[in-house]
């Protein structure tokens, strides 16, 4: 079968060594190579920018992005090896080679490892790269965000404690992906989120935001510290213990968080976006005996079978289909058309990621492909 977009170049967000993104990222085209047997050309409707992402452009991240002298030669004339940046997103099938038997060209697929190269217009694929998706009732922008963010809040409300109706999860950077993926799931799942977010001057309009989502309580790091904060959150639980804290933060909210839990409560960490480490109270761990650890999406991927894997994607796009798991606020934008020039879509690009490293943004940046 042969593939409608053979006549366009491939643009892509690319990178030759790692670095500060802003030094070393650079918008490469390219032809993609003619369909082989064996795999798929696949053409990105959506790629998000993530926070990880970032890491790994810096190389800070243990999961590398592929270098490979495959992306052609750079306009220098140079023949580099170059790796497309970026590793989530959505793609839809436009060819499929002929000994492959189970995808078809109109299928939606998410990317299925870390690494692949999801900012660019169009790639080639093997079977192995791609998880096919049932996208009937999902949005375009749910779909691209499936992977990271609403599975990441699934697994760790899931495995770490046995959550009953009624319980108590407290969280930070409640307003973050993952955690308006919390808040969403554990409603469904009738379970009461306390939710701390950073003060702002809009911090009603958040606070109304995330009520929306189904959070049951929001606090504020600053209210969290304050003298009042022991008795508001005892009142607001009933004074039953809080099983499970969900840190994405670090530094002194994730200290402080830890405090709330219950006896032998389970505190996970799973980001760090205020780059600070945290103190333990020797008293929670010796009295409480609360448990530390850390969650890491892309080892539960490698570490669990095709077919759990399968299983928490269906059960997770039901939340959707549901209407109990809505889209991630976010800001669209449009990127990858054949008539801008690499220049141009460099700079729309660093704009995007400018807004999604900035503190207090508040929105997933998604690039939008027009190809
Ligand atoms: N371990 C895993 O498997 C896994 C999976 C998914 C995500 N993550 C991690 O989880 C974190 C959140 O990811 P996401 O995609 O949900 O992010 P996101 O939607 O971009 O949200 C970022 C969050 O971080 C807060 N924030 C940003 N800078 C901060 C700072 N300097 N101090 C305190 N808070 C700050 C933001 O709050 P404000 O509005 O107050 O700025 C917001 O709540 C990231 O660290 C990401 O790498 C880990």
């Amino acid at each position: 079968m042969t593939s409608e977009f053979l006549s366009s170049k491939v643009r892509a967000v690319v990178l030759e060594k790692y670095g500060n993104p802003k030094d070393v990222l650079r918008v490469h085209t390219y032809e993609l190579p003619p369909i082989t047997p064996t795999t798929l050309h696949i053409r990105f409707l959506a790629s998000p920018i993530n926070p990880a992402d970032v890491n790994q452009i810096e190389g800070v991240y243990p999961v590398k992005p592929t270098f490979t002298k495959e992306l052609g030669i750079l306009p220098d004339g140079e023949h580099k090896e170059l790796a497309v940046a970026g590793n989530e997103g959505l793609a839809e099938v436009i060819a499929v080679g002929d000994q492959i038997k189970d995808f078809k060209v109109g299928d939606w697929v998410v990317i299925g490892r870390s690494g692949f190269g999801t900012w660019r217009t169009h790639a080639v694929a093997t079977p192995n790269d791609v998880i096919r998706i049932n996208h009937e009732g999902i949005g375009l922008i749910q779909a691209a965000t499936l992977t990271v963010n609403p599975c990441t809040a699934y697994r760790m409300l899931k495995d770490f404690v046995t959550l009953n109706e009624g319980d108590f999860v407290i969280q930070c950077g409640s307003n973050s992906g993952v955690g308006q993926a919390v808040i969403q799931i554990a409603k469904a799942w009738n379970i009461n989120t306390i939710n701390i977010v950073r003060n702002r001057p809009d911090i009603e309009d958040l606070k109304a935001r995330l009520k929306s989502l189904g959070a049951t309580y929001i606090i504020t790091y600053e209210e969290l510290k304050s003298n009042e904060a022991k008795d508001l959150i005892k009142e607001w639980t009933g004074g039953n213990d809080i099983k499970l804290g969900l840190n994405c933060i670090g530094g002194d909210v994730a200290r402080e968080m830890s405090k709330y839990l219950g006896h032998s409560g389970h505190h996970v960490t799973y980001g760090a976006m205020s780059k600070q480490p945290f103190s333990i109270p020797a008293s929670i761990l010796i009295f409480k005996n609360i448990k530390f650890s850390g969650y890491w999406m892309t080892e539960w991927n490698q570490t669990h079978s095709k077919e759990e894997r399968a299983e928490m994607l269906n059960e997770v796009i039901k939340l959707i289909k549901q209407g109990k798991l809505g889209d991630v606020a976010y800001e669209e934008v449009l990127w990858g058309s054949q008539t801008e020039n690499d220049e141009s879509l460099k700079d729309k690009f660093l704009n995007a990621f400018d807004k999604a490293g900035a503190g207090f943004h508040g929105k997933k940046q998604i690039l939008r492909m027009q190809s």
